[in-house]
């Protein structure tokens, strides 16, 4: 089982990742937690490349193949083994990032994200969870952050609200993998939600026999 996370910067995507990884690992699952872009040591370094530096570092079209160039690492060293052996794999963001961000608010280039992915990846989430937040709180939060990973953020509001109408969008466009949450109220409430819309694909885990 395949599940990622989804949401413009701030929207509490990295919080519902750990703790639905708590959740079902409490539930008996063996779970792999992992994030883009990076997830794997050549992706993390090509990740530096991507969230740090000025705005118009790359085109969007150089981005989309940066990506796609971690997302690729990240399938073949982390995603690929981890379901093999039959672990869930919890992803903090995926291919839909690239739809939204390079194919829908950088620039419009939607069918040059999906061609690629077809070539180089190939692969969907099970369940893609879209955690809704409002840009302006979302900024402001990841803003508190601090660090130097900000090139996103560093687009301001109004891209952010781009985003944002992209990923719902996307909800609308494939509704049955891609699913709107809720982001407001505290880190546990919208884990709940999370976790109903989780438990409806994914059984808790059979118990081992005691011996
Ligand atoms: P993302 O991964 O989407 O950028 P994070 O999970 O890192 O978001 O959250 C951004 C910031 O907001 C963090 O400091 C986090 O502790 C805080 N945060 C996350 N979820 C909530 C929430 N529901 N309410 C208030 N603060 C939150
Ligand atoms: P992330 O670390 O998840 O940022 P945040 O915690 O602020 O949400 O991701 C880094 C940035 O990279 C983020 O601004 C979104 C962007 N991004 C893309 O533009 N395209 C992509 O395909 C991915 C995976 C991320």
């Amino acid at each position: 089982m395949f599940i990622s996370l989804e949401g413009i910067d701030g929207s509490g995507k990295s919080t519902q990742a750990r703790l639905l990884a708590q959740h079902l690992r409490g539930a008996g699952h063996d779970v792999v937690l992992t994030r883009e872009p990076g997830g794997a040591p050549g992706a993390e370094e090509i990740r530096r490349l991507l969230v740090e530096g000025a705005g118009d570092r790359w085109s969007p079209e150089t981005e989309i193949l940066l990506f796609t160039a971690a997302r690729r690492d990240h399938l073949e060293r982390t995603i690929e083994p981890a379901l093999a052996r039959g672990a869930v794999v919890i992803s903090d963001r995926f291919a839909d990032s690239t739809r939204v961000y390079q194919g829908a608010a950088r620039a419009d280039l939607r069918t040059t994200v999906d061609r690629l992915h077809a070539l180089m990846i190939g692969l969907e989430p099970d369940l893609t969870l879209v955690i809704d937040a409002d840009p302006a709180g979302a900024l402001a939060r990841g803003a508190a952050r601090g660090g130097a990973e900000d090139r996103f953020e560093r687009m301001g509001v109004p891209f952010q609200q781009r985003l944002r109408d992209g990923f719902r969008a996307l909800v609308e466009e494939l509704p049955d993998r891609v699913r709107l949450i809720d982001g407001s109220g505290s880190p546990e409430e919208v884990a709940g939600r999370v976790q109903a819309a989780v438990g409806q694909l994914l059984p808790a885990a059979p118990r081992p026999h005691p011996a």
